[in-house]
C-alpha cells in the first residue's frame, strides 16, 4: 500500500501539474501562491520523504493565507491550529503516528471543516480523505531542487 498506490490513484485524475523549485525560498513562496486557491473546506495531502520540503510549503501556504506567527511545529505534536488569518489552517503532521493509533475519528472533524486542512503524511488516511482533496507530492532531486507535483487545483 503506501506511496505508490496513492500515486497511481492519483496519476487517473486530471490536472496534474508539476514544476520544479530550486530553494527553500521558491518552495515557500509556491505555497503562498498555492494558499490564494485554497477555500473554506479545503483539504490539501502532502506526501515526500523526509525533508523533502513540506513543512516549508505550508509554511508559505499560512503566510498566504496571512496568518502571522507561524512555526515549524514540533513533530511531537499532530494537529497544529493556526486562526487569525484569512481561514482557519489546520496542520497536520502524521509521520510518528502508528496505523493503531490513529484517531480518524478525530482527524476528520478537521478534514470536514470549516478552514483548510493541510495534512503531512496523508497517504495513512487516504481513506478518509474528500473527493476533492488536493495532492502534492515533493521529491529530493538534488541538494535544492525539488519537483512538485500537484493535482486537484484547477477546478
Ligand atoms: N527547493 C527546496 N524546497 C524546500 N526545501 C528545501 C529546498 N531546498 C532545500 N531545502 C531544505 O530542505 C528541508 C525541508 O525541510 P521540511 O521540514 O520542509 O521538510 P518536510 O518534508 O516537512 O520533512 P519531514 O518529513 O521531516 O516533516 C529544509 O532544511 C530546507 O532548507
Ligand atoms: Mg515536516
Amino acid at each position: 500500500m503506501g506511496y505508490k498506490l496513492l500515486r497511481r490513484e492519483r496519476l487517473k485524475r486530471p490536472g496534474h501539474k508539476t514544476l520544479y523549485t530550486e530553494s527553500e525560498q521558491e518552495t515557500e513562496r509556491l505555497g503562498e501562491r498555492l494558499a490564494r486557491g485554497l477555500k473554506k473546506g479545503s483539504v490539501v495531502a502532502l506526501s515526500g520523504e523526509l525533508g523533502a520540503g513540506k513543512t516549508t510549503l505550508v509554511r508559505g501556504m499560512a503566510r498566504g493565507l496571512a496568518i502571522e506567527g507561524y512555526v515549524k511545529s514540533p513533530s511531537f505534536t499532530i494537529v497544529h491550529i493556526y486562526s487569525g488569518g484569512r481561514l482557519p489552517l489546520y496542520h497536520i503532521d502524521l509521520y510518528r503516528i502508528a496505523p493503531e493509533e490513529l484517531n480518524t475519528f478525530e482527524l476528520e472533524e478537521y478534514v470536514w471543516s470549516e478552514g483548510v486542512c493541510v495534512i503531512e503524511w496523508a497517504e495513512k488516511i487516504r481513506h478518509i480523505l474528500p473527493e476533492d482533496t488536493i495532492y502534492i507530492n515533493i521529491t529530493h532531486e538534488g541538494e535544492n531542487r525539488r519537483k512538485i507535483e500537484m493535482e486537484g487545483f484547477e477546478r
